[in-house]
């Protein structure tokens, strides 16, 4: 089975850039032994003025809210993180890509008191193609509720991207693709609709938009905010509330958002199709902005994009 972990051939560890396959860590650091690890997930893409990273400085930020909520402080400035995600681009000669920033704590305590082990950086980077499949921008996916929900909140703090928290959205995700789905979406502990296992996800009924509220269930998704800022531009009215499981049934569009996932339609949902079971004319039209201005091709006036010199 292919990886996908391929295209790259250095990884930025604290300042200093390592081989590729040299990028371990000890099978009893705590990050592996408790996931003791926040990360971030961020798109580069190949426009004309050069490699761009889509809205760099948010991310990075919310790297850090992570890492503060699990009490771990990076050697390293917001600013030099940065400057490190677009070196990993560079040094790769990399355009088109994921860049994956990564702070962990590494080998040094045996108990759950971390403080004896080290917090180290990382930032790896690789093309990644389209995360839900091929056709899945143009198509739309076909996903379930999942039978595992969102952790309550004050358990997990799920605005924090720790690794540890994604074993439940593998959890999604394994039970989706075994039951033949392509993702999955879930209810959080009251039952309304959440999130899918790693994106955002959005209703259109009668042309206009809700998303669920963030409830501490859901992720601050950075696409989320950007497609609720290209709807609004667009003069989509969006709204974010409730949305009870049968919401999800009886919208006239469905789609994701995330880093990985772009801008998803959703055609079905438990196998019952969503509006005419294609992507519909809101989720298009809200993916060409989106797309037009991540790969340059409209004005990006938020200044979303770090262009890579
Ligand atoms: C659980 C979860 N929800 C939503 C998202 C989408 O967030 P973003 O748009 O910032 O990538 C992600 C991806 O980071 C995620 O892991």
């Amino acid at each position: 089975m292919s990886t996908g972990l391929t295209g790259a051939d250095w990884i930025w560890k604290d300042g200093e850039f390592i081989p590729w396959g040299d990028a371990k860590t000890h099978i009893l650091s705590l990050a592996v032994q408790f996931g003791s690890s926040v990360f971030e997930g961020i798109r580069c893409y190949e426009t004309e003025a050069g490699p761009a990273i889509f809205r760099l400085a948010p991310h990075i930020r919310r790297l850090f809210d992570s890492c503060k909520i699990y009490r771990m402080a990076p050697e390293q400035s917001a600013e030099e993180l940065e400057e490190a995600c677009r070196e990993v681009v560079r040094k790769n000669g990399l355009r088109d890509c994921y860049i994956r920033p990564m702070v962990i704590r590494g080998y040094g305590s045996a108990g759950l008191d971390p403080s004896a082990s080290p917090v180290e950086s990382y930032i790896c980077a690789w093309p990644w193609g389209t995360y839900l499949g091929e056709g899945a921008l143009e198509k739309g996916v076909d996903v379930c509720v999942s039978s595992w929900t969102r952790a309550h909140p004050n358990t997990f703090p799920v605005q924090s991207k720790a690794a540890g928290h994604y074993n439940a959205a593998q959890l999604m995700k394994m039970e989706a693709l075994a039951n033949g789905y392509v993702e999955a979406i879930a209810l959080g502990p009251t039952g309304l609709v959440s999130e899918g296992s790693g994106q955002n996800v959005f209703l259109v009924r009668d042309k206009s938009i809700l998303t669920p509220s963030l409830d501490g269930t859901n992720l601050t998704g950075i696409t989320r905010h950007s497609v609720i800022r290209i709807a609004e531009d667009l003069g989509i009215e969006v709204r974010e509330g409730l949305v009870a499981r049968e919401a999800l049934y009886t919208a006239d569009e469905l789609f994701f958002t995330g880093t990985a996932s772009e801008v998803t339609p959703i055609r079905s949902v438990d196998k019952i199709s969503i509006g005419e079971g294609k992507a519909g004319p809101v989720t298009l039209a809200i993916q060409r902005r989106f797309m037009g201005i991540v790969r340059g091709e409209v004005p990006d006036t938020e200044g979303w994009l770090d262009v890579v010199v």
